[in-house]
């Protein structure tokens, strides 16, 4: 089966093509990096030639309100109507888990205007969306941080490791499409601000992590449980501590290659 991984050299997109492969798929990672961009149009055409599904883990260059709004409007556009012409027979998104609730945000109002593209083409789909990825945590203590002060809601958090999330992106895509949302989640449950602690403790970052509810999360209110998955949704296996060890591990060997 053909598949075309838009965004297939990103965090979560190198991932998918990789396991696609190694299920003896005939995987494509397309992206501005290969010639294809979902923006202008440029490579579209030809890089869907013959796909059964397409795979969109594309992010926006910019967050900021309307750049995000409309790259994800222009893009998710071109791929539905080249996925229509090119006969594609499931159109596959990743979304966020609470998109609906934090729409404060332009980044989120833009991911729901994409969600909706998708709902309302002809194209059988499936949406999927996750919580935070691990490898997000130290760019959200990064976003909350004031000096050596990270402000934190201490909001229930159930992130996931990226490759869990590429794993159960393969699965949907290679099924039948769900014309609907599935939700995806990690395993454990933590706090906000706990979790952002105990990342930096780990990579020996000073910062302090101060527990406040009133702080923001990526500029957004959130409450108790704004960020996890509703009861049903599907669980990543990897365990925060085993990620984080094996994480930090490959940082200290990356610094240690570069002195
Ligand atoms: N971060 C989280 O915790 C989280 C949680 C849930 C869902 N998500 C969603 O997951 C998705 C993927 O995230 P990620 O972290 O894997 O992204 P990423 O690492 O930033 O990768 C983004 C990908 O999009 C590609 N891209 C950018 N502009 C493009 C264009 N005009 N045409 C085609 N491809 C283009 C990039 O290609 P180049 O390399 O060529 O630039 C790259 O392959 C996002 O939509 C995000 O909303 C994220």
């Amino acid at each position: 089966m053909k598949i075309v991984v838009i965004g297939g050299t990103g965090l979560i997109g190198s991932k998918l093509v990789k396991k696609l492969r190694e299920h003896g798929h005939e995987a494509v990672g397309a992206s501005p990096n290969t010639g294809v961009n979902s923006v202008t149009g440029e490579g579209l055409a030809d890089a869907l030639k013959g796909a059964s599904v397409v795979v969109d883990v594309t992010n926006s260059p910019s967050w900021e309100d309307a750049a995000v709004l409309k790259f994800f409007e222009t893009s998710t556009r071109n791929l539905l109507a080249n996925e229509g012409a090119a006969g594609v027979g499931h159109h596959v998104a990743l979304s966020v888990v609470g998109t609906e609730r934090l729409l404060e945000s332009g980044f989120f109002r833009a991911k729901l205007a994409q969600e909706n593209l998708i709902k309302a083409s002809s194209i059988p789909y499936s949406i999927i969306r996750a919580t935070q990825f691990f490898e997000f945590v130290n760019k959200i203590a990064d976003l909350s941080a004031e000096g050596n002060k990270v402000r934190l809601p201490p909001v229930l958090f159930q992130p996931m490791a990226a490759d869990d999330v590429a794993g159960a992106i393969g699965r949907i895509a290679t099924n039948a499409p769900v014309n609907g949302t599935v939700e995806i989640g990690g395993p454990e449950q933590f706090r906000l601000d706990e979790l952002a602690r105990r990342d930096l403790a780990a990579r020996k970052d000073p910062r302090e992590v101060i527990s406040d509810p009133n702080a923001r999360y990526y500029g957004i209110q959130v409450s108790e449980r704004t960020l996890v998955p509703n009861d049903g949704a599907r669980l990543g296996e990897t365990r925060f501590e085993d990620w984080l060890k094996q994480s930090t591990k490959q940082a200290a060997k990356s610094a240690l290659q570069r002195a």
